[in-house]
């Protein structure tokens, strides 16, 4: 059909019709709102580079999950901040951990709500890597993976529904998985980090978490941001190793990758709009410079018609406001 026959303006003459041929919907359950805890009572401090984020202490995660269930946001995943850091990031695994306490404090107000972890070790190493050094100050594979399943464990334990790896070690799914199994954790999730970038975006999060690394950066372990035919080998390995979802890390600049991977896998996708998008995005609003509803839900639009099933935001909450006002 061409024109003047096909007439593509017809379907968009009004809002009725224009709903009815809408490819994609956006809803509440898609977001995932990721939570910093940290240590101490009474407190909310907004990290200064994401305005309208904070690090919250451990008595303050009840009131916050009863919002986020009224907003009808499914679920939360769990970044901690410790008490004190070491070469091994030894309070990421430990049963009082700050992750660990703070999955505990959710399920005893909340048995039914869901809690994600994101497992690495860069939040509670000295030198801030994803991984144990060695003495050149090479991040090594192998010997970090048993400090990730030991964290992922601990996690499970104190009653985490699923686990998220963002450590990008070549193995860890398989590890993980095994050591889950092995205290027969069948039933939790691994959403792995499968095609994360090496990326200037987490700038914001690093603030928020602590965990920028002392030295150097993470491109020995994270990925290139030119590859997009590695990341579906990345993402095979994880899905061998038993990943039940993946994602992508950052999203807006790698719409091209979560589209590669759904179209490859078929297989549940997250999108994780990340710390320096949200930064972007608050930083021009703020200024008055675009309409912060719009320009937010165009974006997360984006990510579902690129084929993420999940979106992990920090505008989660205003995302479901302004659906539930629609
Ligand atoms: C830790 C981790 C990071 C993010 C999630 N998990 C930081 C990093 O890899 O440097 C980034 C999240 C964000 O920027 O919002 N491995
Ligand atoms: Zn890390």
């Amino acid at each position: 059909m061409n024109y003047p026959e096909y007439r593509p303006r017809r379907t968009r003459l009004n809002a009725s019709v224009r709903s009815m041929v809408r490819e994609n919907t956006l809803k509440a359950e898609d977001l995932v709102y990721p939570l910093f805890v940290k240590p101490g009572t009474g407190i909310r401090d907004e990290v200064s580079s994401m305005p309208g984020v904070f690090q919250l202490s451990l008595d303050q995660l009840d009131s916050e999950v009863a919002q986020l269930k009224k907003l009808g946001i499914p679920a939360v995943i769990l970044f901690g901040l410790p008490e004190g850091k070491d070469p091994m990031g030894s309070e990421g695994y430990a049963d009082t951990g700050i992750v660990q306490q703070a999955v505990r404090a959710i399920k005893a107000a909340h048995p039914d709500y869901y809690v994600i972890t994101d497992v690495c070790v860069c939040e509670y190493t000295d030198h801030g890597h994803c991984g144990v050094l060695d003495p050149d100050g090479y991040v090594l594979n192998d010997p970090t993976l048993s400090l990730l399943a030991q964290v992922a464990l601990s996690h499970a334990r104190a009653g985490a529904d699923m686990v998220a790896p963002s450590d990008m070690m070549d193995g860890r799914v398989q590890a993980i998985r095994a050591a889950l199994d092995s205290e027969d954790f069948i039933n939790v999730p691994i959403m792995a980090y499968s095609a994360k970038y090496a990326s200037g975006y987490y700038g914001p999060f690093r603030d928020a978490a602590d965990s920028a690394p002392s030295f150097g950066d993470r491109s020995q372990y994270q990925m290139d941001p030119a590859n997009s035919d590695e990341a579906i080998r990345e993402t095979a390995l994880d899905i061998n190793e038993g990943a039940d979802i993946v994602m992508v890390k950052p999203a807006l600049a790698y719409m091209d990758v979560l589209r590669r991977l759904k179209d490859e896998f078929g297989y549940p996708t997250a999108a994780y709009n990340v710390s320096g998008e949200y930064a972007m995005v608050k930083a021009a609003a703020l200024n008055g410079w675009i309409d912060e509803q719009r320009v937010v839900m165009e974006t997360m639009m984006g990510f579902k018609r690129a084929g993420a099933d999940i979106i992990i935001t920090y505008h989660a909450k205003d995302v479901a406001k302004w659906l539930l006002e629609k």
